[in-house]
């Protein structure tokens, strides 16, 4: 009897000091490749055990054959009894390697690691997260601090959603209303703010809400992400979603029956040279700030309804020979895409642009569910994914009685965790998808914290769709590996969503009267 009890009390030490290691298994995104071995090493603070070996030979030939993207973000990583060793071709990759190494740092106290050989790269090029910095400015510190999240996740875009009826949020010089005037609001809330019916006011009042991104601020974001090699992509709303442009500069408006101008009008007019010359100088100004590839210019929802009676933009209709008012929109996108092509930017747009007649070069990205971007890959275009069905972060997370109010039905993380990206996409197109993107609206979103709350975990399943191979995803492990991740991410003060306490009816998407959250109605 003693003799038992003993073997189990050490079967218990034993069992319980395994777990604890950090062990490659507990990984978000979890490794495309990886082995262990017998021992445990415990890495130095100060990381002076880790050794960096640029395009070695044997490392190379093992990258060869992968897509130039994966080959650039590559890393081998190998944990043994004299330290750490990362491999790769770029700083890049060696900087993912890194992010590897600090998540299992992060999943043991002691940063004891197993012995282990991580070979990784991702499966796709571009994986992102969007914030609604108009609805809701929420400003550097929460920008970087999500930036520092995203590096860990190994994700690479942070796309900026800086302009929309709800406040324009980046300084322009050659236009100071826009941040004078439009950047500060009155009614704290999106919701409240609509209300009172739109009121706008000046940084003095004390009623005031918002804030914008000075071009110091900017420089400091750009100059966070490159070192953590994130992409920032900055977004400038045309033509639709643009009425706080109108109420800055109302002599660029869509002119009514009246004759005078609109500026609750909620679309830029198409007729007016003054919006071009508006728009190429703001762009001008974005393209100093922003050194990236692309710029999103947006093109969602438009309402079209003043082009029906603005003399400018039946003008225009005239001269180009267009039938039918949504051409307008149209002409818009094709005149600023060929402006920032000659400027070397790649512009990238809502899926509504594709309906309009769009140069090749032109990125889409599809938000109203796949089929905008099924289309999309089939015409040629590369596409993002983020539709609304499986990768809106402002839809509930949970059941919608135990969730501050959000938006349309339940997007729990086994709903986001079901995204395939290539889901619906004719094998000879899949080179066409970039990859894909978690939007995070806000007009329901006030406050930094509720931001976070949205974002995490389900930015982990994101990470994970975007790096891992398809054929290693499975939820359940997934789950239990999104449980460690949460407690770390609380530990280093991200207000995440409460996974332990998810009802049943989100992990299994099942309804069970055995689950203590279900209530008949
Ligand atoms: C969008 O959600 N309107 C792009
Ligand atoms: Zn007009």
């Amino acid at each position: 009897m003693r003799r038992i009890f003993v073997i189990a009390i050490s079967l218990f030490v034993s069992i319980s000091s395994v777990s604890a290691y950090s062990t490659p298994d507990k990984l978000i995104p979890e490794p495309v490749e990886f082995s262990t071995g017998e021992g445990v090493y415990t890495l130095k603070p100060d990381g002076s055990d880790v050794k960096v070996y640029m395009n070695a030979a044997a490392f190379a030939a093992k990258v060869e054959a992968l897509p130039e993207f994966a080959k650039q973000e590559a890393y081998e990583l190998v944990i043994g009894k004299k330290g750490v060793k990362i491999y790769a071709l770029t700083e890049e990759g060696a900087f993912r390697g890194r992010q590897t190494l600090e998540m299992l740092r992060l999943l043991d106290p002691a940063a004891t690691v197993q012995h282990c050989t991580i070979f990784d790269y991702p499966r796709f090029q571009h994986r992102g997260i969007m914030l609604d910095e108009s609805r809701s400015f929420k400003g550097k510190e929460f920008v970087k601090k999500q930036i520092d999240a995203l590096a860990l996740l190994k994700m690479n875009v942070m796309h900026l959603h800086l302009t929309d009826a709800a406040g324009w949020r980046l300084q322009i010089d050659a236009y100071p209303n826009l941040t004078d005037h439009v950047a500060w609001r009155v009614g704290e809330t999106y919701h409240e703010w609509e209300g009172l019916g739109y009121p706008f006011t000046n940084a003095q009042d004390p009623k005031a809400y918002g804030g914008f991104y000075t071009k110091d601020d900017i420089r400091e974001i750009v100059a966070y992400a490159a070192e953590r090699y994130i992409d920032i992509i900055p977004e400038i709303e045309m033509p639709g979603h643009s009425m706080e442009v109108n109420r800055a500069y109302p002599e660029i408006a869509c002119v009514g029956e009246d004759g005078k101008p609109r500026p609750f009008s909620w679309d830029l007019c198409v007729g007016n040279e003054g919006t071009f010359k508006f728009l190429e100088t703001v762009l001008e100004e974005v393209i100093e700030l922003f050194p990236y590839k692309y710029i999103h210019i947006g093109g969602d929802e438009a309402v079209k309804k003043d082009w029906e009676v603005c003399v400018n933009c039946q003008k225009r209709m005239k001269e180009e020979g267009m039938i039918h008012k949504n051409e307008l929109q149209g002409y818009m996108v094709r005149r600023i895409e060929a402006f920032l092509r000659e400027r070397g930017k790649t512009v990238i747009g809502w899926d509504e642009i594709v309906e309009t007649g769009l140069p090749a070069q032109a990125v889409v990205m599809s938000w109203r569910g796949t089929p905008g971007g099924i289309k999309a890959s089939a015409e040629g275009h590369d596409v993002i994914m983020s539709p609304n069905s499986y990768v809106y972060l402002d839809y509930y997370q949970d059941l919608i009685r135990k969730e501050p109010k959000a938006v349309g039905h339940m997007q729990s993380l086994r709903h986001v965790y079901k995204y395939d990206p290539l889901e619906g996409i004719a094998p000879e197109f899949h080179h066409h998808i970039l990859g894909l993107q978690g939007n995070l609206w806000c007009e329901l979103i006030p406050y930094a914290a509720h931001a976070e709350y949205m974002l995490y975990p389900r930015a982990f399943a994101i990470a994970e769709i975007g790096w891992t191979p398809q054929e290693k995803r499975e939820f359940f492990h997934f789950r239990e590996r999104c449980l460690t991740l949460i407690t770390i991410f609380r530990a280093m003060g991200y207000n995440t969503f409460d996974l332990f306490n998810e009802s049943l009816r989100a992990q299994t998407g099942r309804l069970r009267f055995d689950d203590p959250t279900f209530k008949l109605l």
